[in-house]
């Protein structure tokens, strides 16, 4: 799929080096259309796929891709089952093609509260795309921000408890070893389709200086246009990370 750049060429501007997307508006989506909530998600993980060839067409090292929240176990039975039902499909069938494009999975947010098959599924396809660097894809399941801190927080509690960590020593860096971010370099862009202008407990401590842009458009109907004007916007802003402008 070939990627027509809008008013800067593409190889001219800044990309970012990490984007991370809320991806919202399925169920709009799918209502518009008449549709059952699960044929948005459908459309959603056809998305999914666009969006992940279109990060490596476009020079993206990191895609973060928010795909359950910790809220959204509070949905209805039937949806959640359809939810991790295609996250279980997604899982078996995407793998190996993942693999073959250089993609490197990497999951965060609480893997025990799915099924054990799942977490089997999770921890297999980590391991089997863990030589690759042409794209890192970071799924966020049943994942929170909150929660995320919280539990730092607790592990660097115990640290300093058993005698390992220096309580002196437990700056920002030294924190941030404790999420399950570590070692992903923080989100430079965050883009939020559907319209809302929130980020909905998605990375809070790592979006300090992230860009935020919001999309008019529903996430089964995000593709490589909509992904390139994001990175058009984001190479437009100036970045100046609290700094005074120079
Ligand atoms: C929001 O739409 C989207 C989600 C609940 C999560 C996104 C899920 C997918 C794209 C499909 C599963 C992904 C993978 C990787 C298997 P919404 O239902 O909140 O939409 P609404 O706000 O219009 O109701």
């Amino acid at each position: 799929m070939a990627v027509a750049c809008g008013e800067q060429a593409a190889e001219s501007r800044t990309v970012p080096r990490h984007v991370a997307i809320i991806m919202d508006g399925n169920g709009r989506w799918a209502a518009a259309r008449g549709l059952p909530r699960v044929a948005g998600h459908r459309a959603g993980v056809q998305a999914v796929r666009r969006a992940i060839e279109t990060a490596a067409q476009l020079g993206v090292e990191w895609l973060t891709l928010y795909a359950f929240s910790s809220e959204n176990w509070r949905r209805p039975l039937a949806e959640v089952l359809d939810l991790t039902g295609l996250l279980r499909h997604f899982l078996r069938s995407e793998i190996a093609e993942l693999k073959a494009q250089g993609v490197r999975l990497r999951f965060i947010g609480d893997r025990a509260r799915f099924e054990r098959d799942i977490q089997i599924d999770l921890g297999a396809a980590e391991r089997d795309t863990a030589h690759n660097s042409k794209l890192n894809l970071v799924l966020a399941l049943s994942y929170g921000g909150r929660a995320e801190i919280a539990a730092a927080a607790q592990a660097a509690a115990r640290a300093i408890a058993e005698g390992t960590l220096d309580p002196a020593a437990l700056d920002e860096d030294k924190f941030a070893g404790f999420l399950s971010t570590a070692g992903i370099p923080d989100p430079d862009l965050i883009i939020r389709t559907s319209g809302e202008q929130r980020l909905s407990n998605f990375l809070l401590w790592q979006c300090a200086y992230a860009e935020l842009v919001f999309l008019d458009l529903l996430w089964p109907d995000f593709g490589p246009e909509a992904f390139d004007s994001a990175l058009a916007e984001f190479a437009r802003r100036e970045r100046r990370f609290g700094a005074r402008p120079g």
